[in-house]
């Protein structure tokens, strides 16, 4: 029985590729693809969805859900990296959005047309909806079977600010409600992602152009090289979001820790950071597995089979 999943995104190259890997995926049954602001606006994530899906047409098309701002607004966006559209300023033609659903909305919908605890919600991006859709619904906490996050930071520095991982920055209130809510929570911070680089050599084992995966891939990623050699002087790209949808595939590739974590949201300097009590006799409760370890290059070989075999499974 394929794993049934809404996975709530920001694309954003890494999460286009989660896209490209989890659409074609015979263990997973997307049932929606939710944007939220993050990498761009909420209105170009919004897009992006569509464009991404358009132009991967994979066999069973998702629910779309639109994006719409955080309360406070986005402190920042990822055009630094995603360029400015998001998506490698490829630019790509959409159809006109039908019967626009808000992402919250749907996300609610979704879980409640399901039975009790068997669907997951890949957070690929901002808790914004996430935590929008346990507020419109409080009994959605127990509803959902899992909520797998990428963003957070342990033991290594945040990537937006010193301290604060991007998705948990964008909009730190909705990550400490998740955070706080009693959901079964898993958490893959950048502690483990940080460690996937999509080297060039690794980009040339990518599906080549005579795929929609392929042609679709070496559209929006090359322009990410040049920002990131010129940001990080890095010759390769992170992938964090591919690396998340891993966890959700082959969760065995990971070694996870029960932890008691919370998001600071009032900090000049540390908003957005993720806080562990690891106190040697804690006082905070555990509310979340987090992932602290995780086979690398599996997880790296994975992530490249998982593309071409999305290619090949275009039909
Ligand atoms: O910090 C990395 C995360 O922020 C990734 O999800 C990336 O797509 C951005 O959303
Ligand atoms: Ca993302």
């Amino acid at each position: 029985m394929a794993r049934k999943v809404i996975i709530d995104c920001d694309p954003g190259l890494d999460d286009a590729m989660a896209l490209c890997m989890a659409l074609f995926d015979p263990r997973l049954d997307v049932l929606a693809v939710t944007a939220v602001g993050g990498n761009c606006s909420p209105a170009q994530a919004t897009r992006n969805v569509q464009a991404i899906i358009e132009q991967l047409d994979p066999p069973r098309w998702p629910r779309l859900g639109t994006a719409s701002a955080p309360d406070d607004g986005l402190p920042v966006d990822g055009r630094y990296l995603h360029g400015s559209d998001g998506l490698g300023d490829s630019d790509f033609e959409v159809a006109e959005l039908h019967h626009p659903h808000p992402s919250e909305k749907l996300i609610c919908d979704e879980i409640r047309a399901q039975p009790e605890g068997v669907v997951t919600i890949l957070a690929l991006g901002p808790l914004t909806n996430v935590a929008r859709a346990f507020a419109r619904d409080p009994e959605l906490p127990s509803l959902v079977g899992q909520v797998v996050m990428m963003g957070g930071a342990v033991a290594g520095p945040g990537n937006i600010t010193p301290t604060a991982e991007f998705n948990m920055y964008c909009d730190p209130n909705a990550a400490q409600a998740i955070f706080r809510s009693h959901s079964t929570k898993t958490l893959v911070p950048l502690d483990v992602t940080n460690r996937v680089v999509l080297s060039y050599d690794l980009f040339n084992r990518l599906p080549d152009e005579l795929s929609k995966v392929g042609r679709f891939l070496r559209k929006i990623l090359p322009p990410a090289f040049r920002g990131y050699r010129q940001q990080f002087g890095l010759e390769g790209i992170h992938v964090h979001d591919a690396v998340a949808l891993v966890a959700v595939t082959q969760p065995e590739l990971f070694t996870t820790e029960e932890m008691a974590g919370d998001v600071e949201v009032t900090g000049e300097l540390t908003t957005g950071a993720t806080v562990f009590d690891r106190r040697g006799v804690p006082a905070w409760r555990n509310n979340m597995d987090v992932a602290v370890d995780m086979r690398t290059d599996a997880v790296i070989e994975t992530i490249i089979q998982g593309l071409n075999d999305a290619a090949r499974r275009e039909g």
